[in-house]
């Protein structure tokens, strides 16, 4: 080639690379199509086993739909940083590796529905940090390691439906600090763990249906603070007792197709807001006034066997006077059959002689009601020990509460859960559980173990939660957990453990979160007690032991991000022991006796801190820089319940969610007006009574007027007000001062005898209602 032309080929290459807006430059791989105006690339149906590498860079939308792409790599989209859409439906995908997507920093939308995939990592989803959507449904979800979604904090929308959820461990969606709606309808699951939920405070819609739940998860509901709406449909339910739904803002519950029998007046007195029940197609035959919700405008009865006597008259009597619509019709007696129970009027509603009823209600039986329904689906059974009922297509097996004195075997060799709780084991030998190595989940709740032989788990090679809480064990031998190196979840609750099982954890690399609530552990010690025993724990809950002393960076640990240690013996704040705790963001220190908080009692954990109890402690005091270096970032604040008359600085506390100062004696003079301005300014709800002087006591802080009076009430926050001209801070003893100064307290329980469970046999007739209780009734 001739040197002009080479010149003038380069001159020609500057131009473009020069003038060339990056949109026309754009690529395209051979086998999509693309528009390089809208920045998007679609490749579907094209049996791809790789991402394109040609992609443009600057391509928004990429659609992968149908092709055959099976494992995604680490990076797999490192050339494309710009996607806000991916589609990656039906390609056959089995993995997703740890930092697959990392690099796409501003993806909105990512679509994996109609993969193949089981197991979501710990570092799958890492780097995702715009995410608002993730389509998960239609794979094989199986296993949600600790951490999954941890990196998820803009996600509004979790599908992960038509999966194989059996069971929700603690803390699985952690980090899902902005999620509205959650979907887990059409798993298999039947367990939920109490805090399987935890943290979601902003989940306003939960999806359940289509599972396998025989109970109302209700402690674990509990943890939701806001969610409106609730779907509990299609699952095996048989019995809603008292006080089930404790759910403060819940507006709409589905639990219709289920195989309920019967249901407490009282199962929802916790679920004030609801606005629409839907029992539509459950078993039962009538139903009591229900107390609680105030606002119920609805409430579906369709497909249900009502039978329209006397004992329905309350129901559609309060129905009436509440404007509750109710949907169905009776089933009988013959002359009301089919009518609307809407239409009914209440003094149609009769009862003729016992006898007469009950000859009625047979013969109605006998003619027109079909046999009914199993509660749950029948299930084939195969290889299963004696006294056990095993599931294969669930892969169950439990022998709970048959009087078991050695572990039983032979269990289907799927089996992934084991539930072997309340039996009588005493001891676990050497390799209790052979052949179970594909079982996830061990209970072994009061099962009266006092010793564990090392290795009693080994084989159990798939073993992630363990259930050994409620027994009696003194000790752990340091090999008990040998052989089971996946153990993530540990259960050591209610036994007599003196000391903190260290060497027994070695064996556990993984181990994310331990249970040692109700032992009798008084130190924790040494130095680096964490760090060697459990380097990566996140979760430690010591609650109710009698804890007294800790070492001095007892909980170095870069992982451990939730402490409970209240319920303890503790005098002072354990601020040494939390050096380098730098990931801490759940403190409890509520029922100990720390009278006084120092001078930056926190520091050590102040950046990373969001929430800390201090409830109940007796505490008198918080120095104003107590809190000193926590910020923003802290979300929840409790210290209800304490004789604080002053209250630390909380100015720098802009990111408050919840705080509770209710119970303490406030000093309602011009040292609060700090508190009294701040109040003014967040929009949170804070309730603060003062205490003293006598003459405002049990007024809020709110609204007293001795303010006004303070000297450079218009100084900026957070400099130290002026000396206030009266009743300066005493240091003398204080008068013994009415806890109850802060009246805040929950309602007292109404806890009328515990009905149980009972199924109500089709020939049963339905328990008179009781008359003088529903007189009683505000309605
Ligand atoms: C994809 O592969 C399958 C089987 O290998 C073949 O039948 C099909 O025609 C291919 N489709 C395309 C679009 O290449
Ligand atoms: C009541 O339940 C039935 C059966 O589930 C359903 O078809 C109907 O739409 C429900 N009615 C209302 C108003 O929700
Ligand atoms: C602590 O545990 C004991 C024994 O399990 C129990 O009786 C007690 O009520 C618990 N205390 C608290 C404060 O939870
Ligand atoms: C903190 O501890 C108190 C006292 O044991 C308990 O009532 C409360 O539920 C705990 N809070 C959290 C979030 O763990
Ligand atoms: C009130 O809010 C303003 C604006 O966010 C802030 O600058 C100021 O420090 C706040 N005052 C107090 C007392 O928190």
């Amino acid at each position: 080639m001739r040197l002009s032309s080479v010149l003038s080929a380069a001159a020609g290459l500057l131009v473009v690379l020069l003038y060339v807006s990056p949109v026309e430059t754009g690529k395209c791989p051979r086998v999509c199509s693309c528009d390089n105006s809208k920045l998007t690339v679609a490749c579907m149906g094209k049996n791809l086993t790789e991402v394109p590498p040609t992609v443009d860079e600057i391509t928004v939308k990429l659609d992968l739909r149908n092709n055959d792409l099976q494992v995604l790599p680490r990076g797999a989209f490192l050339h494309t940083p710009y996607l806000t859409h991916l589609n990656l439906q039906r390609c056959n995908i089995m993995k997703v590796k740890e930092g697959a997507f990392r690099t796409l920093g501003r993806l909105v939308s990512l679509n994996l529905a109609y993969n193949n995939i089981e197991i979501l990592y710990q570092e799958s989803f890492d780097g995702l940090s715009s995410l608002k959507e993730l389509h998960l449904d239609h794979n094989r979800v199986e296993e949600i390691q600790p951490g999954a979604f941890t990196q998820l904090g803009f996600l509004n929308m979790l599908a992960l439906t038509h999966n194989q959820l059996v069971y929700i461990p603690n803390m699985a969606f952690q980090g899902l600090q902005n999620i509205k709606w959650l979907r887990l309808s059409h798993n298999s699951l039947n367990n939920l763990a109490t805090e399987a939920f935890a943290g979601l405070f902003t989940l306003n819609r939960l999806s359940l249906d289509h599972n396998e739940l025989q109970f109302f998860p209700t402690q674990t509901m509990t943890r939701l603070p806001e969610v409106t709406r609730l779907d509990m449909s299609y699952n095996p339910m048989t019995y809603l007792g008292e006080e089930s739904v404790s759910m403060a803002k819940l507006t709409h519950l589905y639990l219709d197709h289920m195989s309920l029998q019967d249901l407490s007046d009282m199962a929802l007195s916790q679920a004030p807001l609801l606005s629409y029940l839907d029992l539509s197609h459950n078993q039962l035959r009538y139903l009591e006034p229900l107390s609680g919700p105030k606002e119920l405008a609805s409430l579906n009865l369709t497909g249900n066997r009502i039978y329209c006597n006397c004992y329905m008259r309350p129901l559609r009597e309060w129905s009436r006077r509440g404007g509750v619509k109710l949907l169905g019709a009776c089933a009988g007696p013959a002359h009301l059959s089919d009518e609307p129970l809407q239409a009914v009027a209440p003094l149609e509603l009769r009862c003729r002689s016992r006898e007469e009823t009950l000859k009625e209600e047979f013969e109605e039986q006998d003619g027109s009601r079909e046999p009914a329904p199993p509660t749950a689906k029948p299930k084939k059974k195969v290889k299963c020990p004696d006294n056990c009922d095993c599931d294969v297509e669930a892969q169950h097996a439990t022998c709970e509460g048959r009087g078991h004195t050695k572990v039983p075997r032979g269990f289907p060799p799927k089996t992934q859960l084991l539930d072997l709780r309340s039996n009588h084991f005493h001891y676990l030998p050497a390799s209790s559980f052979p052949g179970a190595d594909q079982v996830v989940s061990l209970h072994l709740e009061f099962c009266k173990i006092h010793e564990i032989e090392g290795g009693a788990f080994r084989g159990m090679k798939k073993l992630f939660y363990l259930y050994l809480s409620d027994n009696d064990l003194t000790s752990l031998d340091p090999a008990a957990f040998a052989g089971a190196p996946d153990l993530t979840y540990l259960h050591l609750e209610g036994n007599r453990l003196a000391q903190f099982p260290g060497s027994a954890l070695a064996p556990l690399p993984g181990l994310f979160a331990l249970h040692l609530e109700r032992n009798v552990i008084s130190k924790l010690e040494p130095t680096g007690l964490l760090s060697s025993a459990a380097p990566k724990l996140r979760g430690l809950y010591l609650t109710n032991n009698t804890v007294t002393a800790i070492a001095k960076g007892a909980f170095n640990s870069a992982y451990l991000d939730t402490l409970h240690l209240d319920s303890n013996q503790l005098t002072e704040v354990p601020t040494d022991a939390l050096t380098e705790a730098s990931s801490l963001e759940e403190l409890n220190l509520s029922r100990n006796s720390i009278r006084w908080v120092g001078p930056k009692a926190f520091q050590p954990v102040s950046q990373s801190l969001r929430r800390l109890y201090m409830d109940e402690t007796g505490m008198e005091k918080m120095s104003r820089d107590s809190l000193a270096g926590v910020g923003a970032g802290l979300k929840t604040l409790t210290v209800g319940g304490n004789q604080l008359e002053q209250l630390p600085d909380l100015s720098p506390l802009t990111g408050l969610e919840v705080i509770d100062l209710r119970g303490n004696p406030l000093l309602c003079d011009c040292p609060l007006l700090p508190l009294r301005r701040w109040m003014e300014n967040v929009s949170l709800e804070v309730t603060a009574t003062c205490g003293h002087p006598p003459e405002l006591r049990g007024q809020s802080v709110r609204d007293v007027h001795v303010f006004k009076s303070c000297p450079d009430s218009s100084s900026p926050p957070g400099e130290k007000p002026a000396t206030p001209p009266k009743a300066p801070k005493t240091n003398k003893p204080k008068p013994p001062v009415l806890k109850a100064s802060g009246v805040q307290a929950r309602p007292v329980k109404a806890k009328a005898k515990p009905s149980k469970p009972t199924k109500t046999k089709p020939q049963k007739k339905p328990k008179a209602p009781a008359v003088t209780k529903q007189n009683k009734k505000t309605m």
